[in-house]
């Protein structure tokens, strides 16, 4: 069998005779049972530094372990690996709902992205984000303060689905209102304070260290699911204690996977996934090894698609509001977070991806993308954000149609808000002059002057 290489940390190599388990030149064990090896304040740094895992053959690319289960060479192993006592940091596997070497490749990968000591990744970023509050609320209180801005699904998850099924209840607050989060937190109730970096749909940039600070005093942990901002953000390096991730978006890039992740401290991830009380483990949500690898040839290049997703972003959202629209865009001098995202987001990859326009009605919302698909070729009317395509959904009446009207006026979503999700394929100039096209057909029918 071929030996495997790695940088930073190798790792034991199970021989085909027995289980090397005392030691010997393979083994190099850690104190946890994952951790990232990369920490540095930028995310690519961080990523170039981190574990290279190469293929079994000396491949450049780890190999896919596309096994559900493994073998050990001694029945006394099993015991030991059940135990607790072996476990993949000294490649030692039991089954793919636990941990996977492939998946785990992927894991490091965010873990390093995202500056924490773990993480592990899902089938989904809804499973991250339920396992996660599951965990985190099934120990001593069971509330959950959380931005009344969310992803639909998170709203409903938190609104209907925790508290009928397993009593966790939350309160939705304002978050850029420091003293309402202080007063929603119930000590000793209150488990996990929630909220977006970047608001899904509104674009509301959270102050992460103070919302931190606040949380931390009364012994509360801080989610924060940063879906909207990789690279852009990094929660936890400001404060936070877990981020969640949907990499169905930019992560992916490729609009053609539903993965998620959570990334966190080593002590969190294995809580995930002990065998008696872990909600990874326990409720299954795992991610295909095959998935896991695709993702992980696409990490490498995040940092280039999320600067050129914010330099376009930049650019439409200046033109817009040049033609005099109502746009929302965190790169915009008169958003009110602009400077709170120069002062706490990462050097060079700009404001995001995502540029809002409010075309005050969900009519006026739908004829301006109908134009900009069907006439001028600028995007597609889709859910979801992150491809190189640009992708545009009216999100009141889509990705945030699970909040009621008052819900979504309190969230501060207009019917007619149209989210726009920009891509970078084709020129800027040749995507500019489509948008272009597809405004001045719209004043051409007066559907704005
Ligand atoms: C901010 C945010 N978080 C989480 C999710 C859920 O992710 P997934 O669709 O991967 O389950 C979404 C989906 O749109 C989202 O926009």
């Amino acid at each position: 069998m071929a030996e495997s290489r790695s940088f930073v940390l190798s790792t034991k190599k199970r021989s085909g005779t027995a289980d090397h388990i005392d030691g010997g030149d393979h083994v190099v064990t850690k104190k946890s049972m994952v951790s990232s090896t990369a920490w540095d304040v930028n995310p690519e740094a961080a990523l170039a530094a981190s574990r290279h895992e190469f293929g079994e053959h000396g491949g450049v690319n780890m190999s896919i372990e596309a096994s559900a289960t493994f073998t050990v060479m001694e029945p006394e192993t099993m015991r030991r690996m059940f135990g607790g006592e072996l476990g993949p940091d000294r490649d030692f596997f039991i089954y793919s709902r636990h941990f996977n070497p492939t998946v785990l490749n992927l894991s490091r990968q965010m873990a390093a992205l995202e500056g924490t000591e773990a993480a592990y990744c899902t089938a989904s970023g809804m499973s991250a984000i339920s396992s996660v509050l599951l965990q985190l609320c099934s120990s001593g209180g069971h509330h959950v303060v959380a931005s009344r801005t969310l992803y639909g699904g998170t709203h409903a998850l938190l609104t209907h689905f925790l508290p009928r099924c397993c009593n966790i209840t939350t309160t939705f607050v304002d978050i850029n209102d420091l003293d309402t989060v202080r007063d929603a937190i119930k000590e000793g109730e209150t488990k996990v304070l929630y909220f977006e970096s970047v608001s899904n749909p509104t674009l509301t940039v959270a102050n992460i260290p103070e919302l931190s600070r606040v949380a931390h005093k009364k012994g509360v942990t801080v989610v924060v699911d940063n879906t909207f901002a990789p690279m852009v953000l990094s929660p936890v390096r400001l404060g936070a204690d877990v981020v969640v991730h949907s990499i169905s978006k930019f992560i992916s890039g490729g609009a053609d996977i539903i993965a998620g992740a959570i990334c966190g401290s080593a002590s969190l991830v294995n809580s995930m996934m002990d065998l008696h009380q872990g909600a990874l483990m326990l409720l299954g949500p795992t991610m295909n090894p095959k998935v896991a690898f695709e993702l992980s040839e696409r990490i490498p290049h995040l940092g280039l698609r999320m600067k050129e997703h914010s330099r376009r972003a930049l650019a439409f959202a200046n033109g817009l509001k040049k033609m005099g629209l109502t746009v929302i865009y965190p790169g915009l001098e008169d958003h009110p977070q602009h400077d709170l995202l120069k002062s706490i987001g990462n050097k060079d990859y700009g404001c995001g991806g995502l540029v809002c326009v409010d075309m005050e009605t969900e009519e006026r919302a739908n004829r301006f993308m109908n134009h900009l698909q069907n006439y001028t070729q600028f995007g597609y009317m889709a859910v979801s954000l992150g491809y190189y395509e640009t992708l545009m959904s009216c999100s009141g009446s889509s990705t945030s149609s699970e909040m009621n009207a008052e819900e979504k006026e309190l969230a501060g979503i207009s019917p007619g808000l149209v989210r726009i999700s920009v891509g970078y394929i084709g020129t800027l100039e040749q995507k500019w002059n489509q948008l272009e096209k597809a405004l001045n057909r719209m004043q051409d029918h007066g559907l704005f002057s």
